[in-house]
């Protein structure tokens, strides 16, 4: 039979494929919260204008508080023969209400309706974000709190560069993650302008009041173009854009785990409860965890891609490609809740091994920048100068198999005689992150501080 809703010229109903192809309700049900909150304001704002009467707006808000009820606990059932979340909803109003129902869409479309429930559900996601990304910062800040004057090699490169500490480096993740939420209130704000009204595409004849509905959805005011407002999917881009980009951040700590648990650096050991062994290799610990949260973020950044995609092609205004906005939203916001609600996990699981830590440091030569910088500040050497004698003190230890402080001070003044005993002061680990006391820098002095500051920012 011809659809219900909208069959009135079509004398048979869709091919099966047609059918399938065309419905949404196996995934946009889960705007049906969002649906219902725009319903009722629109019908509450249609009474106060006397577009329908106080009795019909009555009945459908009394009928659409039924279909809530009958979702939340489970007995409603979804058809496809009503397409999408809007039809299940409406339909189910009119076998409960009847001809009450049929005024609900006055001076609305499906245009409008999908766009603020869009709206509202990504503005719910920001906000669930927003929580899931401070808890993993928490779990940072509690970690640097606990490591703030810990050394390990910092890498350029992956090469050892220069020493800093493990509590500075978890901090790292803690400002990646503030901009992280910046980004989503930013875009939050952005987004929070109401669809409702603008209808088709031209707005309505109706003497609608459309700051009405904006403020009942909780909107700070209604969209200024109607075209716009129903062909805008920008704000689901927005919300991609940023959980790729948070993604990215979790992906890139994931791969420092991964490293950091191989038996070539075990700078961190994650319990049984973040390990997997091998079915084969009894020996084997594997950072599964890790792995797979760098491996989840493509699907965010697939599904980013997939929506410009879609979106880059569409002429003004709604078209039903649109439909096409909800299944990678609702997947990469499943996904990025999983990755971080992970990451918290190992975050809070992993224990630093510093004896691993400094093995590692030692090997690279970590203070030789710190021996150049005392052969400009001692010697008054201009620092180009300074980096070369460093190289080739560098190379002196190398070839005796030592650290930098182990070179002899004989050997050092052969490459520069105002060389004196002062200089090993500056070549220990400590001496050299204790000496990196610039604003943001590794100090463990300044670490303790990011990590107040960071409570007070952030948490
Ligand atoms: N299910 C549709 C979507 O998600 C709702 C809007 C349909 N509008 C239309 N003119 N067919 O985009």
């Amino acid at each position: 039979d011809a659809n219900a809703l909208w069959g009135g010229r079509f004398g048979s109903g869709p091919a099966a494929i047609m059918q399938q192809i065309n419905a949404s309700i196996g995934f946009d049900q889960k705007l049906w919260a969002q649906d219902i909150a725009g319903s009722k304001a629109h019908a509450t704002m249609l009474a106060a204008q006397g577009i329908i009467s106080d009795a019909d707006r009555d009945a459908i808000l009394a009928g659409l508080d039924q279909v809530a009820r009958e979702i939340a606990e489970g007995r409603f059932t979804f058809t496809v023969e009503n397409e999408d979340i809007h039809m299940n909803v409406e339909s189910r109003l009119k076998e409960i209400i009847g001809e009450p129902a049929g005024r609900l869409h006055t001076a609305r479309s499906r245009n409008d309706q999908v766009a603020t429930d869009f709206k509202l559900w990504v503005r719910d996601a920001f906000d669930r974000l927003d929580t899931d990304i401070q808890a993993l910062q928490a779990a940072l800040i509690d970690r640097a709190e606990q490591f703030p004057d810990l050394i390990m090699p910092g890498f350029t490169h992956l090469q050892t560069a220069q020493p800093v500490t493990f509590g500075h480096h978890l901090l790292a993740y803690v400002e990646m993650l503030g901009r992280d939420r910046a980004r989503m209130r930013d875009a939050r704000k952005r987004l929070n302008e109401c669809p409702l009204g603008s209808a088709a595409l031209a707005g309505t004849p109706y003497p609608i009041n459309r700051e009405a509905t904006a403020a009942a959805l909780g909107f700070d005011r209604p969209t200024a173009n109607s075209l716009d407002a129903v062909s805008d999917r920008d704000f689901a881009l927005d919300y991609l854009a940023a959980a790729s980009i948070c993604g990215t951040h979790l992906s890139r700590l994931a791969e420092e785990i991964v490293i950091w648990c191989t038996s070539q650096f075990r700078f961190i050991r994650l319990t049984d409860a973040f390990t997997t062994g091998s079915s084969i290799m009894p020996q084997k610990r594997n950072p599964d965890a890790a792995e797979l949260v760098r491996a989840k973020v493509g699907r965010v950044i697939g599904a980013l891609n997939g929506l410009l995609i879609v979106m880059k092609g569409l002429p003004l205004a709604y078209s039903k490609d649109m439909q096409e906005d909800k299944e990678p939203v609702f997947m990469a916001d499943e996904t990025l809740a999983l990755c971080l609600a992970a990451t918290t996990g190992m975050i809070r699981d992993l224990t630093p091994d510093p004896a691993a830590m400094r093995r590692a440091v030692e090997a690279g030569f970590p203070t030789a920048t710190d021996l150049a910088d005392w052969l400009v500040r001692s010697l008054g050497v201009p620092f180009r100068d300074a980096h070369h004698i460093t190289g080739r003190i560098v190379k002196l230890a190398e070839e005796a198999g030592t650290g930098l402080a182990e070179v002899p001070l004989e050997k050092m003044q052969a490459v520069h005689p105002g060389i004196t005993d002062a200089v090993y002061g500056v070549l220990t680990l400590e001496a050299s992150v204790n000496s990196r006391t610039s604003f943001g820098g590794t100090a463990p002095a300044r670490v303790r501080e990011a990590v107040a500051a960071a409570k007070q920012r952030f948490l």
